[in-house]
């Protein structure tokens, strides 16, 4: 059995449909329609709840969103894989992630570290930036951020869900990590002058000092200290080292990553 954690996310939903024919089972806090899969309910702030759900030579998809006690959540569901005789832990980390690093590198750099030393089988994905999460921050036809003018990249989380299938369907590996991107890395500007023409109408980007950026993003209720943390980040995920593009996407799954092309073809509703 696959059991899938985080079933109901951007990427869970699409990888549940492609591991149909592999037996898996999603695991939802509440009853929902049209998954696309089995499901049953769990929650990571009972880990139990989703440690009483695995048997020997099953494999773990673990993801979720981030909140405060994550960390302990994650950890804890880890130590039951391992006791259960999971067979692999396939789990979503972030580009750079690593223990005492800001907001979410730090949270995942923390489970990560867990997860190497667990002596279960593991796949750690680190990708970029996710395409699906910018139309939210796209409000009235302005882009706002501190990344300045340099690339970064995103990448489509149906390329994640491509990835986790096939690693979770495939002969389990050694333990590794895999750096995740999109095909290519294009400043703020250049996004939102692809969005423009996928829209139709103007969309333009607005660069920010951290300063202004932490305040604009507390005025939209982000408190502190995490409006200045995500101010910062954007400034140091802005700064040319998320520009690198890997080839692993197609490596793992044998197509090219998603453009924004591509993501805009299907997405232009998210803008509304
Ligand atoms: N956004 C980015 O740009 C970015 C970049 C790199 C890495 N990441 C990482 O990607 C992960 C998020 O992946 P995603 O975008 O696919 O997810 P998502 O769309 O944010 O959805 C979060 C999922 O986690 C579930 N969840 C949250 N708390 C839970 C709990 N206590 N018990 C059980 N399920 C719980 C949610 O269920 P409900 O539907 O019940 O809420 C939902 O299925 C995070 O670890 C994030 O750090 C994000």
């Amino acid at each position: 059995m696959i059991v899938i954690t985080g079933a109901t996310g951007n990427i869970g939903r699409s990888l549940v449909r492609r591991l149909h024919g592999h037996d898996p089972l999603a695991v939802v806090r509440r009853p929902i329609e049209d998954l696309g899969g089995p499901y049953t309910l769990a929650d990571f702030e009972q880990p139990r709840t989703i440690g009483g759900l695995l048997s020997p030579g099953d494999r773990l998809f673990l993801n979720s969103g981030l909140w405060p006690g994550v960390v302990e959540a994650h950890r804890a569901v880890i130590d039951l894989a391992a006791e259960a005789g999971v067979a692999q832990i396939v789990a979503v980390s972030v580009r750079d992630a690593a223990p005492g690093a800001p907001l979410g590198m730090g949270m995942h750099g923390e489970i990560d570290e867990h997860l190497r030393k667990s002596g279960v089988p593991y796949a750690i994905l680190q990708p970029t930036g996710f395409m699906q999460t910018l139309p939210r921050d796209v409000r009235d036809g302005t882009l706002y951020g501190a990344y300045g003018p340099a690339p970064v990249n995103y990448i489509d989380t149906r390329d994640l869900a491509d990835v986790a299938a096939a690693l979770l369907t495939a002969p389990v590996g050694p333990g590794r990590e895999y750096l995740l991107t999109g095909p290519e890395s294009l400043s703020h500007e250049a996004i939102a002058a692809e969005i423009t023409g996928a829209l139709g109408r103007e969309v333009r980007y607005v660069n920010l000092s951290v300063a202004e950026m932490a305040a604009h993003l507390e005025r939209q209720g982000v408190p502190e200290p995490f409006a200045g943390e995500l101010a910062r980040l954007q400034a140091r995920t802005g700064d040319g080292s998320w520009a690198p593009v890997t080839t692993v996407v197609r490596e793992l799954t044998g197509h090219a990553p998603r453009s924004w092309q591509d993501f805009l073809a299907g997405h232009r509703d998210a803008f509304a």
